[in-house]
């Protein structure tokens, strides 16, 4: 497609983890766009992490929600959007296990309302786009070989993954039916600046810095497939400009790791970085009882993506873990704000006697 024209988009959830990467990518490298930001600031917003480009002159902050309908059709009657990439979502597994109905509310009726807001706004589709990112949670598990590619059906087991693969068929029966034009993009497990300390790696880090037990889930023996943040950013980037309409592009690190042996390579990598004897970090480890429903092993392959638009991760995983552990060790100050308030209680409910 060419979006060569393109002027105005919406970006929502720009406030989050992989939305302020979004943001800051495209806010730097394409001056002629106008990029607006619509974010909640949910727990997991937090506008400290655009500090850095809020003055931009093709950068504005919206605050507001997703599933306020009356509130979404107004912007899209001001701003005119000529695309819109939607991030906004409830991300966390374990909070959906908590309370599955904030996911169906934000993942799936917000999806919908922005849908059905972009639907009406544009009378002509030619030259728009509706860019889903979504993950790829929505294929289920896998067993010890084989990997998820866009022919594998959807077989979700969380009501996080449950909520995501409702949204995605909401956009692909807003393309078949109303010809909206789509794309969206399934990716792996991200990690880098800026993550909720509620997800594995940060929370590890948070907990490895202070001496807190570090929580694994079940024996340890689940396997993710891990993918530098901005990388996944860079993909967004390349599906947007040169993805097939109505196409979904899966994005993945070809980089897959058992959730103990990421937790002991950042035990070791932090007792370099802390000054601490070989060995002491993992002292820490503590096996505690697993998620329910724990989904066993993800495996991304990214094949079409590379072999239609090129892209590939452009950082080795090792070099990607020391730039993401630094960041997090020279930010102490961001850990200290995100981890106060709400997020002790979080912590306590969640694995506290666990
Ligand atoms: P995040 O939880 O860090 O950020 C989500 C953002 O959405 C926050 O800024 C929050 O304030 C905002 N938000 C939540 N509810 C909202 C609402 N009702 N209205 C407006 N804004 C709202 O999430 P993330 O990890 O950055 O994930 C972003 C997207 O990428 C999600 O759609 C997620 O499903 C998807 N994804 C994440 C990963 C991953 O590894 N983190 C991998 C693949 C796909
Ligand atoms: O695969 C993409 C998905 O990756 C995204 O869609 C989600 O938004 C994102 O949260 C992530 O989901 P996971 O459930 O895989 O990520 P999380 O960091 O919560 O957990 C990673 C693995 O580590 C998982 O197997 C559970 C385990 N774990 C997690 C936490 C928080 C632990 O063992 N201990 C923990 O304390």
């Amino acid at each position: 497609m060419n979006l060569v024209s393109m002027k105005k988009i919406l970006i929502t959830g720009g406030a989050g983890f992989i939305g302020s990467h979004v943001i800051r990518l495209f806010v730097n490298k394409y001056p002629e766009y106008t990029i607006v930001n619509l974010d909640a600031l949910t727990y997991a917003g937090n506008l400290e992490n655009l500090r850095d480009i809020e003055n931009a002159p093709n950068y504005s902050f919206v605050k507001g929600d997703i599933t306020d309908e009356s509130f979404i059709n107004q912007l899209f009657t001001d701003h005119s959007f000529e695309a819109v990439i939607h991030l906004a979502a409830e991300s966390h597994v374990d909070r959906s296990i908590l309370d599955p109905l904030s996911f169906v509310k934000t993942n799936v009726i917000g999806t919908a309302v922005l849908l059905n807001a972009a639907k009406r706004s544009w009378k002509d589709m030619e030259g728009k786009l509706f860019y889903h990112v979504s993950t790829d949670e929505v294929y289920g598990s896998l067993g010890e070989t084989g990997f998820f590619t866009e022919e594998t059906s959807y077989d979700p087991r969380s009501p996080y993954s449950a909520s995501k693969a409702s949204s995605d068929h909401l956009v692909s029966a807003y393309y078949h039916t109303y010809g909206l034009p789509m794309v969206i993009s399934n990716c792996s497990n991200n990690y880098g600046s800026h993550q909720f300390p509620e997800k594995l790696l940060p929370l590890m880090i948070n907990n490895i810095v202070h001496s807190k037990p570090l929580p694994v889930y079940g024996k340890g023996e689940n396997v993710r497939d891990w993918l530098w943040v901005n990388d996944h950013a860079r993909a967004i980037d390349v599906i947007f400009h040169q993805g097939r309409l109505g196409e979904t592009y899966n994005i993945g690190g070809f980089n897959e790791w058992k959730n103990i042996d990421i937790v002991h390579l950042l035990c070791s990598i932090m007792d370099k970085k802390l000054g601490r004897a070989d060995g002491e970090s993992a002292k820490l480890i503590t096996y505690v009882k697993d998620r329910a429903g724990h989904d066993m092993r993800y495996a991304i392959d990214a094949t079409k993506l590379n072999k239609e638009l090129g892209w590939e991760p452009s950082l080795q995983f090792e070099e990607g873990m020391d730039k993401t552990i630094d960041w997090y060790l020279a930010n102490e100050g961001w850990i200290q704000s995100v981890t106060s308030g709400s997020y002790k209680q979080y912590y306590e409910q969640q694995y506290t006697s666990r």
